[in-house]
């Protein structure tokens, strides 16, 4: 059992508290600061802006600008994401994902017999939100930054200018995609900016350093009006997008409220709506204690295994139905994650057998690439942060003149109920698109909390995958008592409902849970997740670490 949390076994089927996170109790200061970061680029950044006073939330926006040049397949200022923060005691929760323009309409994806049409969410000038990463980071700055702005957004500029020695990993990971746009006739000049990115060679990119530059003077203007409006509006026209001017001005990130809930005697702060992921966390969470054996059960083991499917079948049931922007769809958080509804929905769970995939409906009885880091201050701040353009190199767009990729996070939406979208998720009205709405996000930052105290910041990539990380990541430090490298490069599993009876796995299960688990009826999916970034606070002795598989950097100091 977890060092830093209650033997759980004492914890009697715990009951989940849904509160919102406003006492104010000040955080005990650490010796340490820690970053756990997606490239060595941005942990160093992120690393000097504390060393030079800044708090978590600057270091967090100079990593955000930091990986929009050097992370060019995740990192952005043309997508979005979340930023969760624990900060003097109280919780934030910056919403920057992107919208759906103004000409956006609910059959925007279908063809004249309804049918999706393949790719065009995906690729292409028609596949990007309004990007919402530059407000995003300003209005972290405005509520929580101490340090310059100019000073927080000066590294990535200087990186851009000057350029910076690209790692192996990049180079192929650049390499591939550009094989895979010309394999599959995918018309976008993603290698006309991007042919140059060669292993250990210095690749600079001056229209994006001249858009930086923009935003280092002019703050969130310097994105969103004037010359880089422009530019963006200008580029759109000329290629048939739909994204304009006042799409642009009229973009803003909102700061909500981050659920909290009792768990296991902690309290786990997370992402609450357009996020799914901090509903679908605790939901797995909660069902797992009120089903697991009083034994317990070994980790990844078979019935391990099972068990937490079954359970992501009733969770993605629920999200495909319930689950969309609170702005526009009234989500039922507190029934969604109810523990007498969790009982009940979880009650139906054989440890043996598999529940047929089209009797899960939803519950309640009346709905890749990405990248994300950890911070943790010594005054005891958190920052959890998931940014995204959606898939690598998110929809293969740069915006000409500006010199940034757009996203294509349209594809989170719902293109038509009950058909997949990339990931494999489903979706209906929750989460149908309309004008200035937010897509539905997987992304999940969440830190957990003893005592007011940060006790564990953990995040992940990886579209639908990243809420199994999540809360995978979380039993792996509670019940399993792994260290943060243990916790980051430990086999990873993921079941949504959809497809029938697929078990998705990172890094790879044992052979012989394989063979056990394809005996009962499932099939083995080996597949990339995404890469975790964790920090945990172990009686005040930070630990922190990236998975292996990336090629991340943590640094605790
Ligand atoms: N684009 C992945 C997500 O937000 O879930």
């Amino acid at each position: 059992m977890g060092l830093f949390f209650a033997p759980s076994k004492l914890i009697v089927k715990s009951v989940l508290v849904l509160q919102f996170a406003a006492f104010s109790v000040l955080a005990q200061p650490l010796s340490q600061s820690a970053v756990a970061m997606p490239d060595s680029f941005s942990a160093d950044a992120a690393k000097s802006i504390l060393e030079q006073g800044g708090n978590a939330v600057d270091a967090a926006i100079t990593a955000q600008f930091v990986l929009a040049v050097t992370l060019p397949e995740a990192g952005n200022i043309g997508g979005g994401g979340f930023m969760l923060i624990q900060k003097d005691g109280k919780g934030d929760f910056i919403d920057y994902r992107e919208t759906a323009p103004t000409a956006a309409h609910r059959d925007m994806y279908l063809d004249e017999q309804g049918n999706v049409i393949a790719n065009k969410s995906i690729y292409g000038i028609h596949a990007s939100g309004v990007p919402g990463s530059v407000a995003g980071m300003w209005l972290a700055h405005k509520k929580h930054g101490t340090l310059k702005w100019e000073e927080l957004v000066q590294p990535a500029v200087t990186l851009a200018e000057q350029g910076f020695v690209v790692p192996p990993k990049l180079a192929k990971g650049v390499s591939n995609y550009i094989a895979h746009l010309k394999e599959q006739k995918i018309n976008v000049n993603f290698e006309k900016y991007f042919a140059d990115v060669k292993a250990n060679k210095v690749f600079k990119q001056p229209e994006l350093a001249a858009t930086l530059k923009r935003i280092r003077d002019n703050g969130q203007d310097g994105f969103y009006k004037g010359e880089t409006a422009n530019i963006i509006a200008k580029f759109m026209h000329q290629h048939g997008g739909i994204i304009n001017q006042d799409d642009l001005k009229g973009y803003t990130a909102k700061s909500r409220t981050p659920i909290k809930a009792s768990w296991n005697g902690y309290e786990v702060l997370t992402s609450p709506p357009p996020s799914s992921g901090g509903i679908a966390i605790l939901q797995w969470l909660k069902m797992y204690e009120l089903q697991k054996p009083d034994a317990g059960l070994a980790h990844n083991s078979t019935q391990y295994v099972h068990l937490l499917s079954e359970i992501g079948k009733r969770v993605f049931a629920d999200r495909a139905e319930y689950l969309g922007d609170p702005d526009f769809f009234d989500v039922p958080v507190n029934a969604l994650t109810n523990i007498n509804y969790l009982k009940e929905r979880s009650n139906g769970i054989s440890l043996t057998a598999i529940s047929t995939t089209e009797n899960i409906k939803p519950g309640l009885k009346e709905s890749e690439q990405t990248t994300h880091f950890s911070i943790v201050d010594k005054m005891g701040n958190a920052v959890a942060n998931t940014t995204t353009i959606n898939l690598g190199f998110g929809s293969g767009v740069v915006v000409e003149g500006a010199g940034f990729i757009l996203n294509d996070e349209m594809d989170d939406f719902s293109a038509k109920p009950g058909v997949m979208n990339v990931f494999g998720a489903i979706g209906g009205k929750a989460n149908e698109i309309q004008p200035h709405k937010r897509m539905l996000s997987s992304m999940t930052p969440t830190i957990l909390l003893k005592d007011n105290t940060v006790k564990m910041v953990t995040g992940s990539p990886g579209g639908t995958t990243i809420i199994s990380s999540v809360y995978e990541s979380i039993l792996n430090a509670v019940e399993f008592d792994m260290t943060a490298e243990q916790v980051v490069n430990s086999p990873r599993f993921h079941h949504q409902l959809w497809p029938k009876n697929i078990i998705r796995t990172h890094i790879g299960l044992t052979d012989s849970v394989k063979a056990e688990l394809t005996k009962m009826g499932y099939t083995i999916d080996e597949n990339h997740f995404g890469d975790l970034h964790v920090i945990i606070n172990k009686e005040g002795q930070l630990d922190a670490a990236s998975e292996a598989s990336g090629r991340g950097k943590s640094i605790v100091f």
